[in-house]
């Protein structure tokens, strides 16, 4: 399994080179550190939260479109490893159940997926967290506020997808609702300083927008 999750690494640097939205490569390096993390504490299947992990924007729709709907990359990287159709099909399945899609999303129905669905969340929020949702604003050519609009809650998948406000509005679209969405206790332990890190953030963004602090 080394030597596959060694292939799975090199593939996705090759398929991520010049990404810059903040779905880069290391991003998906840090969700399968993190996802390997929680596979050790909640007792999951650690190569296979791995393998899943290194491959799950791999097929990514706003990155990939032409290959989204049949996870293109991540199965012909599979079978020309030769893993076994069974083994493909549930690491993809793993793959699927992953990405948020507002009140669209679902509860991975395995523990690998749970940890790679909380790893992959836990990556979306705290002091990295930040820095990817500017990073990915700046990349669609989003102002990072614009006062008098406001966040639009409870959204679905199709909403989510079509959102296109101001930077700021995505903390309370999304990153401020991640926590509470934690499938693992490691993850939640986790995602508590983090959130208080974007908590803190957001508080002095605005005192210094009004230039009382
Ligand atoms: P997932 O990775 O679960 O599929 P997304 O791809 O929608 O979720 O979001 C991943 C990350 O991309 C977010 O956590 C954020 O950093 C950035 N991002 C996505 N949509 C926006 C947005 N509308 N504004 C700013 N950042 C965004
Ligand atoms: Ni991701």
């Amino acid at each position: 399994m080394s030597d596959l999750l060694r292939e799975a690494e090199a593939y996705i640097r090759e398929l991520f080179a010049g990404e810059a939205s903040g779905h880069d490569v290391w991003h998906t390096l840090r969700v399968c550190r993190l996802a390997a993390r929680l596979a050790r504490s909640e007792g999951a299947d650690e190569d296979l939260c791995q393998l899943a992990a290194l491959l799950h924007d791999a097929d990514d729709a706003k990155l990939f479109p032409e290959t989204a709907a049949e996870q293109r990359h991540a199965r012909d990287f599979l079978s020309r490893h030769g893993l076994p159709q069974a083994e493909i099909d549930r690491i993809c399945h793993i793959i699927a159940q992953v990405s948020f899609k507002g009140t669209d999303s679902v509860v991975p129905d395995s523990l690998e997926g749970k940890c790679v669905q909380d790893a992959d969340r836990l990556d979306a929020i705290g002091a990295i967290g930040i820095a990817r949702t500017f990073a990915f604003g700046g990349s669609r050519g989003r102002a990072i506020y614009e006062p008098g609009t406001q966040p639009r809650l409870h959204m679905d998948e199709k909403a989510y997808r079509a959102a296109s406000g101001c930077t700021i509005h995505h903390f309370d679209e999304k990153l401020l609702l991640l926590r509470d969405m934690m499938n693992t206790p490691s993850a939640r332990a986790l995602a508590e300083g983090r959130h208080r890190v974007m908590e803190d953030f957001l508080s002095e963004f605005y005192a210094e927008w009004e230039g009382t602090r």
